[in-house]
Formats: C-alpha cells, structure tokens, sequence
C-alpha cells in the first residue's frame, strides 16, 4: 500500500493525487510537444541548403545560457514525465488489484496499452539519437564532424538500417503524441458533444503532420534528394 493511501483527501499535496500527476504529465508533455515541433521546424532546413542549417545549428550553440537552459528545462521535464506515468500506473493498479475477468476494449484502455509500449520506444529512439548526432560516438555510414549538422544528417540516413529505424520511431512518435494530446485534452475536462470530436481530430492531425516532417527527412535522403557536400 502506498504511503499516500491513509492520509485523509485535505492532507494530500496536489503531485500526491491523481489530478496532480495528469497535470504533471500535461504540463510537462507540452513542453516537450513545443520542443519536438521547434526541433522538425530547424531540422526542416536542411531542404533551403547545408549552410542554413549548418548557421542555423552554430547560432544556437552561439548562446549557450539559452542552449543549457533547454537542455536542463527538458531533461527535467522528460524525468517529471516518466515519474508521472509510473506514479500514475501504480495508482491504477493499487486501486484495482484484481484485474477485470473479461477486459473492455474502451478508446482509455486502448490509449493507456499504447502510450505503455510507445513511451519506452520514443524513449530508447532520443537516447540512441543523442549518441548518433549529439555525441557522434554511434554514427555508421560515415565521418561525424561537430561542426558540419547538414554531412552528420545525411551520412547518417544513407546507411538504410538507421533510416528504417527512425522511420519506426517517428511512427510510434506518432502514435504517443496523437494518445497524449488526447488524454491531456481530458485531463483539462474538454467535453463537448460537438468541440471533442474536432479536438479529437485536431491531435491525430498534429501528431501526423510531425511524424510525416521528420520521416521526409531520411527519405529525401534515401531517395538522392539531399546529397553530402
Ligand atoms: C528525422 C528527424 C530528426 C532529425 C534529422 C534530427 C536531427 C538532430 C540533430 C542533427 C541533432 C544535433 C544538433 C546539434 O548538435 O547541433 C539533434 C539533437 C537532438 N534531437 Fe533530433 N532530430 C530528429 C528528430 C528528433 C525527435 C523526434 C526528437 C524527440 C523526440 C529529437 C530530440 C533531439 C534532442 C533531445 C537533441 C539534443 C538537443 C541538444 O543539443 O540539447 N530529435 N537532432
């Protein structure tokens, strides 16, 4: 049984209940939504021309206050996300210990089932991508050079195996961020007979366009669009 579980409601800190930890999962889902859509707008110019992105990349480095204050903002926000999901599954299991005989097949039990595989997967995508184009130290299909962004990105996607990959994980990207927008939607009590179904909408459309951007990439490279220079 939970530490939590004699208090009376009144004594519960807000993170402590269950409201808490959505919220701590919306908030902290948003920011890391903000960051995944900042991140494909600046990958998207690796199709204007090697030196856009390559400038685009240095001027961030340029700043590092700005730099390590997203870095640090994210990191923590992907530890409170992962705390939170964890909190929020031990809950649902403290308060339901003997599972159902037979198992609805509602949208929530669909969306939690996903958001389970495809949180890890996402997860294991960021850390492998870190040590692909942050570090360099896995980088098959050709040299890593820390100042050449634009020649990282594209040796990196003519090796077939790396670009299937993140095609797969954009895919289940895709998946955790249509279900998340759509639970933070709830958690925020949007409910309406005619409003929900578009919000509904609304995120498998938000979710797609993303996946979509970011898999152009290694396509456009696969297909000799985008070339080393
Ligand atoms: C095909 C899609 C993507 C491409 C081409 C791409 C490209 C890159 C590159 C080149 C860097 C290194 C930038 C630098 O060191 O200057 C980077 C960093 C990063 N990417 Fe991506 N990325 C993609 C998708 C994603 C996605 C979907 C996520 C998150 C779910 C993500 C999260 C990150 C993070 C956290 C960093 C480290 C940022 C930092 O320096 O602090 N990326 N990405």
């Amino acid at each position: 049984m939970s530490a939590t579980a004699n208090l009376p409601l009144d004594e519960l800190r807000f993170w402590e209940t269950s409201v808490g930890k959505k919220a701590v999962m919306a908030v902290t889902g948003v920011l890391l939504f903000g960051f995944v859509i900042a991140h494909l707008l600046g990958n998207l110019q690796i199709f204007e021309s090697p030196e856009k992105i390559n400038h685009y990349a240095e001027t961030l480095r340029s700043v590092p206050v700005l730099l390590w204050g997203a870095r640090i903002t994210l990191l923590i926000s992907v530890c409170l996300h992962i705390w939170a999901s964890f909190a929020l599954w031990r809950l649902q299991r403290a308060a339901r210990p003997i599972p159902y005989v037979k198992k609805s097949n509602t949208h929530s039990t669909y969306a939690s089932r996903t958001m389970m595989w495809s949180g890890p997967i996402v997860l294991a995508f960021v850390i492998y991508h870190l040590l692909h184009f942050t570090f360099g130290v896995v980088h098959p299909g050709g040299p890593f050079d820390k100042h050449n962004v634009y020649n990282n990105v594209v040796y990196g996607f003519q090796f077939w195996p790396v670009s299937l990959f993140y095609i797969v994980a954009m895919i289940m990207l895709c998946y955790h961020l249509y279900h998340g927008l759509w639970s933070m939607f709830q958690t925020l009590g949007f409910s309406h007979p005619v409003y929900t179904p578009w919000l509904q909408r609304l995120a498998k459309v938000a979710a797609i366009l993303i996946a979509a951007g970011n898999i152009s990439i290694p396509v456009a490279v696969l297909a000799g669009f985008i070339k080393p220079v």
